[in-house]
């Protein structure tokens, strides 16, 4: 609801009303009689003259999927220019002076929207924070989930084995606590232990019933039966940090309720990701700074629709001595800009779905790239990963 405005054909006999030819007609059209002449090398300009086109506060005249992709292009084109690397170039327009490879969040168990199974729960990931090396992480993350693959396998079959949006698996489970036993024992069967962590991504808005949460909403004979208050989930994440490695927990409460997740935040018992709550806008962020709701920024650049405005909520975020995380969509593609994005504006943290499907792969291979291309100066954020 508070993201920028995706924009679609809507015609029903086309793509089921999901084509995106007039998108495309306004970056080919009024978009690029607007900017032809101006230097990809100002993103800033660039940017600006983009809202400027669109005058609307959510980039519904244009499109943000039109606006995102020409800002994007832009940059990419400034790099070219420039002669360096995109990382560089992003680093280089926002200011930042240190680069650094994050830690990548790779969901291994999906649930919620993202898969057909009765978890409520979207995702559950693993944060490799004990890696000394990004190319390390991306090993441990990729055989902690095979070796998930097995003891789903082992325990509900390999038919249990299918992966959801962002791959993860998604056996037919419904419990927190059910996803969370898989992951745990697959992490012990690695060895790794403690030098991996977990997060959730609860994506409460889509199981929040008036004040109420729907813990078997996806469950069809038991919903309506499991309603919990917001002071229920409360009690229910405490308790599960404390039995399980938990270090990060994204949209635990309805993004409206900016209340409980505040009370939550307030406990500091884990990073508190804000999604929904503030759908990457310069507006509900600084509200949620100046409320103290929660201590970190989930960055999706198409909540948001520019490459400058990106910059500017993570400098907001990164003032306010919050946790970042850029993220993927569940509907991804195979650019990879977000892995140059997280390295250029040193956030720390990625969300780029499994070590499975090539879309998401996209993303982890070129930070591999980056890390190599870096050598003896690459940074991975493991060792400074710390909690607000
Ligand atoms: P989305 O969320 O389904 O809104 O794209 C994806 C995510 O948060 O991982």
């Amino acid at each position: 609801m508070y993201e920028a405005v995706e924009l679609r054909d809507g015609d029903k006999g086309k793509y089921l009303g999901h084509g995106v030819s007039r998108a495309v007609k306004n970056i080919n059209e009024k978009i690029s009689e607007a900017l032809i002449g101006l230097d990809p090398i100002h993103q800033y300009q660039i940017d600006q003259a983009l809202l400027d086109l669109d005058k609307t506060e959510n980039k519904a005249d244009l499109g943000a999927n039109a606006i995102l992709a020409v800002s994007i292009a832009a940059c990419k084109a400034g790099a070219a220019e420039k002669e360096v690397p995109l990382y560089k170039h992003i680093a280089d327009i926002s200011g930042n002076t240190g680069l650094l490879l994050p830690v990548p969040a790779f969901s291994v168990i999906s649930g919620g929207k993202h898969a057909g199974n009765s978890l409520s729960v979207q995702g559950i990931m693993i944060l490799p924070t004990g890696a000394n090396t990004f190319e390390e992480a991306m090993q441990m993350g990729s055989e902690t989930y095979h070796h998930l693959k097995a003891v789903i396998t082992e325990k509900y079959g390999a038919d249990a084995c299918n992966v959801g949006e962002d791959g993860g698996f998604a056996p037919n489970i419904s419990s927190f606590k059910d996803g969370l036993d898989l992951v745990n024992e697959a992490i012990e069967r690695t060895g790794y232990n403690e030098r991996i962590k977990i997060a959730m991504d609860v994506a409460a808005t889509e199981f929040c019933i008036g004040t109420k949460y729907d813990l078997d909403i996806k469950s069809p004979n038991k919903s309506g039966q499991n309603f919990k208050s917001g002071e229920d989930m409360i009690g229910m994440y405490t308790q599960l940090c404390t039995d399980y490695p938990i270090v990060s927990i994204e949209e635990p409460f309805d993004k409206e309720d900016w209340e409980n997740t505040k009370l939550f935040s307030s406990l500091g018992i884990c990073q508190v990701v804000g999604d929904n709550l503030l759908a990457s806008n310069l507006k509900r962020i600084e509200r949620a700074i100046h409320e103290s709701t929660c201590n970190a920024l989930l960055l999706k650049l198409n909540q948001i629709g520019t490459v400058t405005e990106a910059i500017e909520v993570v400098k907001l975020a990164k003032d306010a001595n919050w946790g970042i995380v850029v993220s993927q969509r569940s509907g991804e593609t195979e650019d990879s800009f977000i892995a140059d994005l997280a390295v250029g504006l040193a956030t720390g943290q990625i969300k780029a779905g499994a070590p499975c499907r090539g879309e998401r792969l996209a993303k982890y291979n070129q930070l591999l790239r980056i890390e190599e291309e870096l050598g003896d100066q690459a940074d991975y954020a493991g060792e400074r990963w710390r909690l607000s």
